[in-house]
C-alpha cells in the first residue's frame, strides 16, 4: 500500500474575477522511502496540490477527488484530526524559513516546544533531541548555538534550523516547497545533499516542489512535470533528463543552467504561463509548444501510461518529441 495516494485531484478557487482551477485530475503515488518531485514553472499548480492533500488550501479554495493516507481518505477531513496527522506524520517546509520561525523566540524554544507539546518529553530530554537534530543538520556547535535567536543565523542555517525542527516528530513524508530557493547556489547544493541524507537516515519519504529542475538530478528518483494544473509527464527522473517526452519537459530542460555551457541569458520558454481563470478545452502547453497540432487546441490529451514508471499527456508520438 502507497503512504500517500492522491487520485483524480482537483482545486478550485473561487475568486472576484470567476472561478480558478488551480489543479485538474492530478494522480500519483509516494510510497516509503520515496523520493519526488514536483516540478513545473510558476502557476503551474505545484503548492496547490500539496496544500490540498493536507489540508491548507487558502480559505477561497475549495478540492475534490481522494487522498488517502495510509490507506485512509485525509481529504477534506476535520481539522482536529488532520492536525493529528499534520503534527506526527506528515512535515512540510516552505521557501522562507523566517516566516516559519518566530525571530522572537530562541532557537531552543521554538523546537523544544514542538516535543514536549507533541511527543510529550521533558525540557530536558527535548533539549538533547533538538541537539541531535541540529548536529543532523550540520549546524556547528548546536549546544552552544541552540539558545540564539533565528537572526543570528545565516539563510541557509535557518533552512536548515526549519529541516531540523520539521524533523523532530519523525515525520513518514517531507514535503519541501521551494526549500532552496532563497539560497545562493553552493547552499542549495548543501541543503539538497541534506535532504538526501535525512532521507537515507530516517527514511522519509520526500516530496520537493521546485520550479528549478537543475536541483532534480541526484535528490529526487522520480519527477513529475505539472503545468496549467495537470500533469505533463512523470517518470524516473533519470528517464525524464535523458528522454524527456513532453515538449514542456524538453523546454523546461532548456532553460536548466549548464556548467558547460557560458551563456549570458538562459533560454525560457517562449510565451506567457496560461491564464487559469479561462481554463482550457485542449492541452494547456499548446499555445507555448513548438510541436502543436489542430487538434491540440481542442481535445485534452488523456494521461497514458508508457511503462511501469512512465505516464505522459501529449498528443505527439513519444519518439516525436525528444
Ligand atoms: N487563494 C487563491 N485564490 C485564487 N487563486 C489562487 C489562490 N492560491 C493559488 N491560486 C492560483 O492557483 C494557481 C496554482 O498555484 P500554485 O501556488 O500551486 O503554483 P505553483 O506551481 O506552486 O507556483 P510557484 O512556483 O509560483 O510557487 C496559480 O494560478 C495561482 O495564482
Ligand atoms: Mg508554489
Amino acid at each position: 500500500m502507497a503512504l500517500l495516494e492522491i487520485k483524480d485531484l482537483s482545486v478550485k478557487f473561487e475568486t472576484n474575477d470567476g472561478i480558478v482551477s488551480a489543479v485538474n485530475g492530478v494522480s500519483f503515488n509516494v510510497d516509503q522511502g520515496d523520493t519526488l518531485a514536483i516540478v513545473g514553472e510558476s502557476g503551474s499548480g505545484k503548492s496547490q496540490t500539496a496544500f490540498a492533500a493536507i489540508g491548507l488550501l487558502a480559505r477561497n479554495g475549495r478540492s475534490a477527488g481522494s487522498v488517502k493516507w495510509d490507506g485512509q481518505e485525509i481529504l477534506n477531513l476535520p481539522e482536529a484530526k488532520l492536525n493529528r496527522i499534520r503534527s506526527s506524520e506528515i512535515a512540510m517546509i516552505f521557501q522562507d524559513p523566517m516566516t516559519s520561525l518566530n525571530p522572537f523566540l530562541k532557537v531552543s524554544e521554538q523546537m523544544e516546544e514542538v516535543l514536549t507539546l507533541h511527543r510529550g518529553m521533558s525540557r530536558r530530554e527535548a533539549r538533547a533531541e533538538c541537539i541531535r537534530m541540529l548536529d543532523a543538520v550540520r549546524i556547528p556547535d548546536a549546544a552552544a548555538r541552540i539558545t540564539m535567536y533565528p537572526h543570528e543565523f545565516s539563510g541557509g542555517m535557518r533552512q536548515r534550523i526549519m529541516i531540523a525542527m520539521s524533523l523532530l516528530c519523525r515525520p513518514r513524508l517531507l514535503i519541501a516547497d521551494e526549500p532552496t530557493t532563497a539560497l545562493d547556489v553552493t547552499v542549495q547544493a548543501q541543503i539538497m545533499d541534506l535532504l538526501r541524507d535525512i532521507k537515507n537516515e530516517f527514511n522519509t519519504a520526500l516530496i520537493l516542489i521546485t520550479h528549478d529542475l537543475g536541483i532534480v538530478a541526484g535528490s529526487c528518483e522520480r519527477t513529475m512535470v505539472m503545468y496549467g494544473g495537470r500533469i505533463m509527464e512523470r517518470g524516473l527522473t533519470s528517464e525524464i533528463f535523458e528522454h524527456p517526452t513532453h515538449p514542456y519537459t524538453l523546454g523546461l530542460l532548456e532553460a536548466v543552467p549548464r556548467l558547460d555551457r557560458k551563456e549570458e541569458v538562459l533560454p525560457t520558454i517562449p510565451g506567457e504561463p496560461p491564464d487559469m481563470l479561462k481554463g482550457f478545452k485542449g492541452c494547456p502547453f499548446e499555445p507555448r509548444c513548438p510541436l502543436r497540432m489542430e487538434h491540440c487546441a481542442t481535445e485534452p490529451p488523456a494521461l497514458e501510461r508508457l511503462s511501469e514508471t512512465r505516464v505522459r499527456a501529449c498528443h505527439r508520438n513519444p519518439e516525436e518529441v525528444a
